[in-house]
């Protein structure tokens, strides 16, 4: 497979961040392990220290050995730090981008396919972009140039928009990757599968038959070493106007023309396209956030919002976010989607919860039955990665007393790895597929959903309600629930369900 693909120069600005310890590094050695790489790739960090190569190759291999799923394989790093090279160079300095040209173009090693990896602070993006167009590092007359963009895109639908406009002075769009990790990950790929290469469910997908949907990311970590970027963000803008969002897109989309990049986003697009604005008079019913206090996550005492590192005293930013949307079109009016995220919560669990609508006629009613549970099918994202059915099946004995059963459609079978998010995307870059990479009006129709919340938010600077640490986030959330009998699913299994 490797061979297929043509080498490219893969240049990492903000080699030596988190983003490049923790993912970027780690999934670029899993994709040799894989044999991904084609032979003559390089790996280009670009730092602002004063190492040389060796010094480099000795910090990625700390990396690696901190993150080799079964440890580090000596053959496979000695093959992979042949690829690792290291630049010196200040983001901010015009003759630091010459000299890289200089060097991907003067030795004849460097593949002159060139992916640009920019790891680094958002603010940075458009000029990075600019310095690297300025040096015709954008120049596609010796190969492809292609500029991966993480997020986030933009601090609001104004800032996105001012960022696309000074991205688009130097780049086409298909030389633009905007990294949504989320996609990434088999189980989200998971979600067009089940729902399009079955015929079970599709019929069922729609408003007839479905009563809402929910969409969770819970974590049991706080906001770590991350305060200073996460306080000018928050849940919304951090999970729900990216991942969730796009989460929600595939579960809500029609079956797309093909699986070709632009036939996905199209029909992902219609749905961000077709969420109902939720007017500023109408985002207290609609979104409710609140920030942690200390608490017990995982039978130990953790720390509040308010304590941890570069957080302002009087900060107002929500670690929980939570919102009710509604899809005005033919397939979904009228069927509420809760999403909803928090950091410091009882679980880390990533899952949509779809719940069905009872059945038109309770038979059984004069019988000895409990109360028929609705159909649920739930898709675990991580760390539990399923996709379960749960319905209704009579109980052994000689009453007519019913329960619930759950039907599971694993997603890996046990001696199947798993693989991480980045290491698909990586991967994708070099191949040039942008599926599972977003497109602009993506990016802005989300914004466009959330940013009546933003202001509401921005202008409420007095209070912020909380939650204890560990727990399942503030009661008051549950005010959004369109209809009685709606309640959070905090889990994948029958007994807890929810939680009432
Ligand atoms: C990132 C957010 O995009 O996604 C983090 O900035 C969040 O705050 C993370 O923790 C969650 O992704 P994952 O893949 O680690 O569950």
């Amino acid at each position: 497979m490797a061979e297929e693909i043509e080498p490219c120069t893969y240049v990492i600005f903000g080699a030596t961040g988190n983003l490049s310890k923790l993912k970027l590094m780690p999934a670029l050695y899993h994709l040799e392990v894989g044999n991904r790489l084609p032979a003559d790739t390089v790996i280009l960090a670009s730092g602002r220290r004063e190492w040389t190569r060796e010094h480099w190759i000795g910090e990625v291999r700390k990396m690696i050995e901190a993150k080799a799923r079964g440890g580090i394989d000596e053959k496979v790093f000695e093959t992979f730090s042949s690829k690792l090279q290291y630049i010196q160079g200040d983001l901010h300095d015009p003759k630091a981008y010459e000299a890289l040209n200089d060097r991907i173009m003067s030795e004849s090693d460097y593949p002159k396919n060139i992916a640009f990896y920019l790891s680094i602070k958002p603010g940075d993006f458009g000029a990075v972009v600019e310095n690297l167009s300025n040096a015709t590092l954008f120049d596609e007359a010796h190969g492809w140039r292609r500029a991966i963009i993480e997020k986030p895109f933009g601090y609001d639908l104004e800032s996105a928009q001012a960022l696309q406009k000074r991205l688009h002075r130097f780049l086409s769009e298909d030389q633009v990757y905007r990294i949504d990790h989320y996609l990434g990950k088999g189980t989200v790929q998971n979600v067009l599968v089940l729902r399009f290469a079955n015929v079970l469910m599709e019929p069922l997908w729609n408003r007839n038959y479905i009563d809402h949907i929910q969409i969770t990311h819970s974590e049991d970590l706080g906001v770590g070493s991350r305060g200073y970027y996460y306080d000018g963000a928050g849940a919304l803008r951090d999970m729900i106007q990216s991942h969730l969002l796009q989460l929600m897109a595939l579960v809500a989309m029609e079956p797309p023309v093909s699986m070709d990049a632009e036939s996905l986003r199209d029909e992902k697009v219609k749905v961000l396209k077709s969420i109902r604005t939720i007017p500023q008079s109408a985002v207290h019913a609609h979104a409710f956030r609140a920030q942690y206090r200390s608490g017990i996550v995982n039978g130990e005492k953790v720390n509040g919002y308010l304590e941890e590192g570069d957080i302002p005293q009087d900060s107002v930013t929500e670690t929980y976010a939570a919102i009710k949307l509604f899809v005005d079109n033919w397939r979904w009016r009228g069927v509420p989607f809760y999403l909803r995220t928090g950091k410091r919560l009882k679980k880390g669990q990533s899952a949509v919860s779809i719940c069905f609508k009872r059945p038109p006629q309770q038979l059984f009613k004069n019988t000895k039955i409990d109360q028929i549970s609705p159909n649920w099918v739930l898709m675990g994202i991580q760390p539990e990665e399923c996709m379960r059915m749960e319905v209704t099946v009579k109980e052994p004995g000689l009453t007519m007393k019913t329960r619930t059963t759950s039907m599971d459609a694993s997603f890996r079978q046990e001696d199947e790895q798993s693989t991480d998010a980045y290491e698909d995307l990586l991967l994708d870059v070099i191949e040039g597929d942008r599926s599972l990479f977003l497109r602009y009006d993506e990016v802005s129709y989300a914004w466009k959903v959330v940013d009546p919340i933003l202001k509401v938010w921005a202008m409420e600077r007095d209070f912020i309600n909380s939650y204890p640490a560990g727990s399942w986030g503030p009661e008051e959330a549950r005010r959004m629930f369109a209809k009685e009998g709606q309640n959070w699913r905090h889990s994948l299994d029958i007994e807890d369900g929810t939680d009432g």
